[in-house]
């Protein structure tokens, strides 16, 4: 009921936009959404071997660390992210995406969180309706929290983050895991090819031949962030 409460409020405090001038020091551990499945750190991304375990619930998890004052570089963040979307002209569509990026984050002086990739980041997409239904590419996006974020306590689940998106929509609401971070080793965790592997085609009954089985159309980039994106908080 409280947390119902709480969701209501947080709705609430989003439809008007705010800036809340807390420290940025809150920031400061590992948060996860919901039933707090996915969480950054060992148990999500692999980089070495450009893979994911696979958590039993989809959810987001943000990680960040604490400014180093004995060092000029900005503190670094994690997010882990496993969403899944649906597309309203086709139900049966539902779009798994599996995120891991790090890099570091500063506040600009409009408040907003820049949150600056370290390039060794990628995504796995599996999309059944997609002409390449699986797949895991590289992801480097820049990414933008707006509007500010704060902290509130949750009765059930305890001390709660508040992000928002770059369009400014509601994050999931996430709850602190731990004070200080969980993260992967805060360098980069592999070198980056411009490969993408394709891990399975879509069995749509057409069998493409062995010569032709490499020309694999694939969703740009742009295009793959701007789906990833706008999952948003759906289904969290
Ligand atoms: C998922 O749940 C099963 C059963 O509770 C458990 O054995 C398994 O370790 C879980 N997987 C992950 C990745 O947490
Ligand atoms: C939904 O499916 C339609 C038809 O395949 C496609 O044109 C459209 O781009 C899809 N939308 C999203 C958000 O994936
Ligand atoms: C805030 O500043 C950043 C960095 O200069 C900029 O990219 C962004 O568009 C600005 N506005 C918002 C709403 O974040
Ligand atoms: C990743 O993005 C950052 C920020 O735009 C950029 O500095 C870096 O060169 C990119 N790395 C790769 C491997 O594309
Ligand atoms: C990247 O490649 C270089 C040269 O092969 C190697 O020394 C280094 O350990 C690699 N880095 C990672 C993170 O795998």
């Amino acid at each position: 009921m409280m947390a119902l409460l709480t969701s209501a409020l947080a709705l609430l405090l989003a439809s008007v936009p705010i800036y809340v001038n807390a420290d940025i020091s809150v920031l400061v551990g590992t948060w996860s959404s919901g039933s707090m499945k996915v969480q950054t750190g060992s148990g999500f991304a692999n980089p070495a071997q450009v893979s994911f375990t696979y958590p039993n619930t989809s959810g987001i998890s943000y990680s960040f660390a604490a400014k180093d004052s004995t060092t000029e570089g900005d503190p670094w963040y994690e997010i882990a992210r496993y969403r899944f979307t649906s597309n309203g002209s086709q139900p049966n569509c539902i779009t798994a995406a599996m995120n891991w990026v790090h890099g570091t984050y500063a506040e600009a002086d409009n408040g907003s969180i820049i949150l600056t990739p370290n390039g060794d980041g990628y995504q796995q997409i599996q999309d059944p309706c997609a002409a390449v239904s699986n797949f895991i590419e590289n992801y480097n996006d820049t990414e933008l929290l707006v509007n500010g974020y704060y902290t509130f306590t949750d009765a059930t689940l305890g001390l709660a983050l508040q992000l928002y998106s770059f369009d400014g929509s509601l994050l999931a609401p996430m709850y602190q895991v731990s004070s200080t971070p969980n993260m992967l080793p805060t360098q980069q965790l592999r070198n980056v090819t411009a490969a993408t592997q394709v891990i399975q085609r879509r069995g749509n009954g057409v069998r493409s031949s062995p010569r032709t089985s490499t020309g694999f159309t694939l969703v740009p980039t742009a295009a793959v962030a701007v789906v990833i994106l706008a999952i948003g908080s759906s289904l969290l």
